[in-house]
């Protein structure tokens, strides 16, 4: 039988990131939706794994079922790590124009995801990816979700530019997810 998980987040890219990777993994996703669960909870931490910890925990009390949270960002070095923690307060357009006129090697980023999976017992653990990349002069490609059409995973193609199985191969959520689905592995066998 499929292993059942709560899929904590109200981001329809990332649940969809969620349901091919995982279901690739032989487990069955569960959304937020189809749990029920009607709630958007507050992200008052100031790190990836707070925010995560944050959904996760909400949607555990609730769901009462093993729980995967993400929360996740775009580290800018031009901008000292901004927008980070704090990405879905910003948009593409604000990220063009506070780089405009900077040049491509001052252009380094990188998207960071931290997942907190809760299981059936309430004990919890991290698992974190990161993707290394350029943020690009302009936006290019229609696929995926956020800042992907901005972000370049190799010289003139951006993330957004890619298709979903290319993506999930190398970005930092498909990164998380594979250690998370590895450490389930490993766990599994020795139950
Ligand atoms: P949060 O995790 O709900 O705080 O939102 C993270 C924000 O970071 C999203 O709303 C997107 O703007 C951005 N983000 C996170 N992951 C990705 C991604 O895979 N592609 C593009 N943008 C992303």
């Amino acid at each position: 039988m499929k292993r059942e998980i709560v899929a904590a987040t109200n981001n329809k890219g990332k649940l969809a990131e969620f349901k091919k990777i995982l279901q690739s993994h032989g487990f069955k996703v569960l959304s937020l939706t189809e749990t029920g669960i009607n709630i958007v909870p507050e992200e008052t931490g100031t790190t990836f794994e707070e925010n995560a910890r944050i959904k996760a925990r909400e949607i555990f009390t609730l769901a009462k079922k093993p729980v995967i949270a993400d929360d996740s960002g775009l580290e800018v070095d031009y901008l000292n790590g901004k927008p980070g923690v704090y990405s879905a307060n910003y948009n593409t357009a604000w990220l063009l124009e506070k780089l405009s006129g900077v040049p491509r090697e001052r252009r380094a980023a990188r998207f960071v995801c931290c997942l907190c999976y809760i299981d059936g017992s309430g004990n919890e653990k991290f698992f974190c990816g990161t993707c290394e990349g350029y943020i690009s002069f302009e936006s290019k490609g229609t696929n995926g979700f956020g800042y992907d059409p901005v972000f370049e995973v190799r010289d003139g193609v951006t993330m957004a530019m890619l298709t979903d199985d290319e993506k999930n191969a190398l970005s930092h959520r498909g990164n998380a997810l594979k250690r998370f689905a590895e450490f389930i592995r490993r766990t599994s066998c020795s139950e």
